[in-house]
């Protein structure tokens, strides 16, 4: 396929703009409300994290497991990671909570390391806390 031109593809993206109807900021609404980006936003309320002994029944097989217990004192930055301290291969039996998965120590080639893959390191970006509330959209999803 032949590539497109820079200057075709802003021409292409400023008629997509110019043809769709103006955007009405009041329309969206995110847990900030539809406060200005440069104004202080109301606070939340901030849910509660459901817990669950023994865990959380996984809806798929190979399901990144939710997590049965608050995070809210908990820090992934850069530098730290406060989720290892309990789940990392040195701390998990003192701690008595469960190992992180294998597959955490498998890189993208395949093999097995001896450490954790750093790409596991933004734990929550797949596991999540629970909070009973109620589904913003319709679901019928039903799991295994
Ligand atoms: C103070 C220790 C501690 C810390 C810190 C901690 N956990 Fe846990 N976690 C546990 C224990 C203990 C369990 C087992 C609870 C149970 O099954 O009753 C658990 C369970 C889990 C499970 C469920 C595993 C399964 O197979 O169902 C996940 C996922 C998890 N934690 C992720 C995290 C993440 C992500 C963080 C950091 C944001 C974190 N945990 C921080 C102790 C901890
Ligand atoms: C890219 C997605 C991803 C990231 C990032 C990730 N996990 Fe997982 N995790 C999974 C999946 C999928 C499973 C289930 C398959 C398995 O056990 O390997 C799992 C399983 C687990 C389990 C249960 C293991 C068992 O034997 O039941 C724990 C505990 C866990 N992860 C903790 C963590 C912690 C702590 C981090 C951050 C240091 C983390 N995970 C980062 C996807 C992820």
């Amino acid at each position: 396929m032949k590539l497109l031109s820079k200057t075709t593809l802003a021409a292409l993206a400023l008629g997509i703009v110019a043809a769709a109807p103006a955007a009405r900021a009041t329309d969206v609404v995110s847990l900030r409300g539809d406060k200005a980006l440069t104004a202080e936003s109301d606070a939340f309320d901030r849910k509660r994290a459901m817990t669950a002994s023994g865990g959380f029944d996984r809806a798929w097989d190979l399901q990144p497991p939710t997590i049965p217990h608050n995070i809210d004192n908990d820090r992934i930055t850069i530098r730290e990671n406060t989720c290892l301290n309990c789940h990392g291969p040195e701390t998990f039996k003192k701690e008595k909570a469960p190992r992180i998965g294998d597959s955490h120590f498998v890189d993208a080639d395949g093999k097995v390391l001896e450490t954790m893959n750093q790409r596991r390191h933004f734990c929550s970006q797949c596991h999540v806390p629970q909070a009973d509330v109620k589904p913003l959209v319709e679901n019928t999803f039903g799991g295994n």
